[in-house]
């Protein structure tokens, strides 16, 4: 059986005009991604990563190329149906973490839901299910100024699961952790991969890479490993395949 990819990207290009120059940052990279797979994107510094992220999330749009989600040529929406999908199916983790200083972290994760769901207790009940997973339920009413380094990077994850996207999109998200909080938050976004969210990273870290069911690696702009090679199997097709085994037991 074949799986049908979550994301795919076809020769991707994208120029940044910079003071008359231009800056050729992508230059045809053409990547699939599985449903549920965790999946880190790497290359040196300049070689394109986070642009490659933001035209994925829709931040920035490509100069040319097709991103296809879920088989949809979204970049032919209208800008309001691009903003309701992003909404709606992406979910973000940035580098530096930003929650808002002077509110709680519930109402930090409210911001995001205000235009999807309308009744408050059912906004309550989603927030702490989304804190619930980054074990983080008891510091729903906490000033977010207050948290730690680690436990603010997991409100920004929580906060990123809480409209249950399709796609998690991190930019680095562990950069500026300390060895033990990386380790924490990469396990974390390791288990909400399991629950069928598709999770996409960006990283410089080779550990946090090698934790990750495979590596993209870019360079200058381009793809040159998908990290599909070796008989590797899609998340999706394992854990159907472990769903056959069981079911035959
Ligand atoms: N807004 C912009 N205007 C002009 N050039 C840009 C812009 N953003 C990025 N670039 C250039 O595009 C290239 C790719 O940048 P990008 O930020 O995607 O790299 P990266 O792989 O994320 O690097 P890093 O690991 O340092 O974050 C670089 O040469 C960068 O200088
Ligand atoms: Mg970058």
């Amino acid at each position: 059986m074949q799986a049908n990819a979550i994301i795919e990207t076809i020769d991707l290009a994208k120029d940044y005009i910079d003071g008359g120059n231009v800056i050729h940052a992508l230059k045809g990279a053409s990547i699939k991604v599985y449903q549920g797979e965790m999946v880190a994107i790497m290359g040196p510094s300049g070689s394109g990563k986070s642009t490659l992220l933001y035209v994925l999330g829709l931040l920035q749009p490509p100069t040319s190329g097709a991103y296809l989600f879920k088989g949809q040529d979204i970049l032919q929406y209208s800008r309001e149906d691009q903003a309701n999908f992003r909404n709606k199916e992406l979910g973000f983790v940035f580098q530096s973490c930003d929650l808002l200083p002077n509110s709680t972290v519930f109402e930090n994760m409210e911001l995001p839901l205000v235009y999807a769901e309308s009744d408050r207790r059912q906004r309550r009940k989603k927030i702490l299910d989304a804190l619930e997973r980054v074990g983080l339920s008891h510091r729903v009413d906490h000033w977010s100024n207050r948290l730690s380094g680690g436990e603010r990077q997991r409100a920004a994850i929580a906060r990123a699961l809480v409209n249950n996207p399709s796609l998690i999109l991190g930019d680095e998200p562990t950069g500026q952790l300390d060895q033990k909080n990386t380790e924490i938050v990469v396990e974390q976004l390791r288990a909400i991969a399991g629950q069928g969210f598709t999770v996409v990273l960006v990283t410089h870290e080779e550990d946090i890479g090698q934790a990750c069911d495979r590596i993209i690696r870019i360079r200058d702009g381009a793809v040159v490993s998908e990290g599909l090679e070796n008989g590797y199997v899609p998340a999706v097709l394992r854990s159907e395949s472990s769903e056959n085994r069981s079911a035959a037991r």
